[in-house]
């Protein structure tokens, strides 16, 4: 959520930052600015809304000059999102500007201290308090970057924030704390950015930096120093094996489909290296210094949240580890307790969302071992906890999560088995069986998507119009459903709630209507039975109901008014396809109402405010 990108170089730095904030665009914003230096005069251009509108404005002034610049996208949290709430903020006096992600959140009172020196502010944004708080701190005798730290020290909050001033116009000044940023270097050339992205057509090498760290670059050097005494901190870069091409659409309209259409090859890199070479157990040798949790508590947001929520019922049956699954924003906000040896398994696709951090933090003060979930190499998340596994997805460009939960659940699945297997819990053979399916499981997905798209596109114009949807589910088709109803949600801004099948007579049912359709997941699963008499429950009240179920075989068959016939799997392998029926669903009902499917509004890819 708002995306910060730095230069400093050889390059006309202004085109190279609007270009890494194109990159940056997945993570949500709504107003975007640039500021750079030429004819040793500082400028500042922004806008409200996408990017288009900044180049308008830019496209009038000549900025080829400028070698080093920084640039912001905006999501607002002080402020609306207009131009003069948008970043860079400059100072009130001097020639320093600044673009911040985060919340500084004491800057009520920062504020009143400064108009109370005379300082006058044109913006709502606490962002604008921080850069005059730096300005301010910049008396004869103390440098910028004594200044800047002075300044952050009194900041109390979440931040990732970038500074340029006129009078050091090939110097770039970067900080963090609980928000991403990391550099890029390159020849002649450095970078500060939230995400890789952002410089990845120039460089592979990344530092990242840790909370309480300060950095200064020049187009020829990097430097890091700790935030609390200004101390050298040495760090060496990494390369990372990202390309641009994983990175961009690849003939797809949008990332979100090309990203559905990835899945195959995310569980297939997902399995890489976690068997045996006979097929017949699972390996995951992060995991072998850990004990067997005594109890596991899974804690995420989101899309992550049904991946836990989903693997619960495979972590008690086949490992005999008593589970539950939490949502991060409520888990750290209570005095949660945690038994002597229990585990907590954080799952993040990006690792820095703010309250899953929080959650392991708090389970790490209580001493409980942390396992962190995530897909992005180096990410906050990854960095803190005891031990990490990487579901392997590859970059997720687009807001709405997809291939990250298909990757999250074979891992998730992985471990289970995993765990039933140092459990000797396992029945007899399971390990095997599950891992010959898994092996058929890319090719047969493969073939799925292309018939689950040409379906789910007849079903979406049939019922997009509708103003309300239920998504139901019994086991572990339930999270499934919760997650068909986020990502109608979240896309098409239809109303659409996920429920838990047996649930309906206890209130929801009452709304069923003639208009106010209810997609039915029912797989051949244990819970077929169940599921046929609560679709029976809905059916009798005349609403419309799409039924997503298994080919019909003796004493497997229900009555249903529409089916949506999806491909048979074995056992709990089933979701990988049911799965993808929904996030198509929800893909071909958005674009056919004509909205913004890579960035819905108001979201953020990384949710790094609480
Ligand atoms: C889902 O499509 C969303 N992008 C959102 O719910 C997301 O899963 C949530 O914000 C958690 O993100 P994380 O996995 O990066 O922690």
């Amino acid at each position: 959520m708002c995306g910060i990108i730095g230069y400093t170089g050889h390059r006309p730095a202004v085109p190279v930052v609007i270009e890494g904030l194109r990159r940056l665009e997945y993570r949500g914003y709504d107003s975007a600015g640039v500021g750079f230096v030429q004819g040793r005069e500082l400028h500042i251009l922004r806008a409200a809304g996408k990017l288009r509108q900044l180049e308008n404005k830019l496209a009038s002034c000549g900025t080829f000059l400028a070698t080093s610049a920084i640039g912001h996208t905006r999501w607002a949290t002080h402020g609306a999102p207009t131009e003069a709430n948008a970043h860079p903020h400059k100072a009130f006096r001097g020639g320093v500007c600044l673009v911040h992600n985060g919340i500084f959140e004491n800057y009520a009172e920062h504020k009143q201290i400064l108009q109370g020196k005379g300082c006058v502010f044109s913006s709502e944004t606490d962002t604008e308090v921080l850069v005059n708080l730096v300005a301010d701190e910049r008396v004869p005798g103390v440098s910028l970057l004594e200044a800047f730290a002075l300044a952050l020290r009194k900041a109390q909050g979440a931040y990732a924030v970038a500074l340029m001033d006129q009078d050091e116009p090939d110097v770039l000044y970067a900080a963090r704390h609980s928000a991403p940023l990391l550099l890029g270097i390159g020849r002649g050339e450095n970078y500060v950015a939230s995400d890789i992205p952002a410089f990845l057509p120039y460089t592979r090498d990344v530092v990242f930096l840790e909370d309480g760290e300060i950095v200064r670059i020049t187009p020829a050097s990097w430097q890091i120093f700790s935030l609390a005494d200004l101390m050298p901190v040495s760090k060496s870069a990494q390369r990372i094996d990202w390309d641009m091409q994983s990175a961009q659409k690849d003939g797809f309209r949008h990332f979100m489909l090309k990203e559905i259409f990835e899945q195959p090859r995310a569980i297939a890199e997902c399995m890489a290296g976690r068997t045996d070479a006979s097929r017949t157990a699972v390996r995951i040798p992060e995991m072998d210094a850990l004990p067997v949790p005594s109890r596991l508590r899974i804690i995420a947001c989101g899309t992550s949240f049904h991946a836990g929520l989903w693997i619960l019922p495979l972590l008690e049956e086949w490992a005999g580890i008593p589970t539950n699954v939490e949502i991060a924003s409520e888990f750290r906000y209570r005095k949660p307790l945690l038994a002597p040896g229990e585990t907590t398994l954080v799952i993040s696709q990006s690792g820095e969302t703010a309250d899953t951090l929080a959650a392991l933090r708090i389970a790490r003060e209580r001493h409980s071992p942390v396992i962190g979930l995530c897909n992005v190499v180096g990410s906050s998340i990854a960095r803190e906890t005891d031990a990490v596994i990487f579901t392997q997805a590859g970059p997720e460009i687009s807001v709405a999560s997809t291939k990250a939960l298909c990757s999250q659940m074979l891992v998730l699945l992985l471990m289970a088995l995993y765990w039933g297997q140092r459990q000797n819990s396992l029945p007899k053979g399971l390990a095997p069986e599950a891992l010959r399916a898994l092996d058929g499981l890319p090719a047969q997905l493969e073939t799925a998507l292309p018939v689950l798209r040409t379906e789910a596109r007849a079903l979406a114009w049939q019922h997009a119009s509708a103003r309300s949807m239920f998504f139901l589910g019994r086991g572990q088709s339930y999270p499934l459903a919760l997650e068909g109803a986020l990502k109608v949600k979240e896309l098409s801004y239809i109303h659409a709630e996920g429920y838990a099948a047996g649930e309906m007579k206890h209130g929801p049912i009452a709304l069923i209507e003639p208009d106010f359709p209810s997609f039915f997941l029912a797989p051949h699963d244990a819970l077929f039975a169940k599921s046929r008499s609560n679709l029976e429950e809905v059916q009798a009240r005349r609403g419309p109901v799409v039924v997503l179920t298994n080919s019909p075989k003796p004493g497997l068959h229900l009555d249903a008014r529409q089916a949506w016939i999806i491909p048979d799997a074995w056992g709990p392998l089933k979701g990988f396809f049911f799965l993808p029926a929904l996030q198509l669903f929800s893909y071909e009902a958005a674009t056919y109402l004509g909205k913004d499917v890579d960035q819905p509004r108001n979201l953020a890819k990384s949710v790094t405010v609480e």
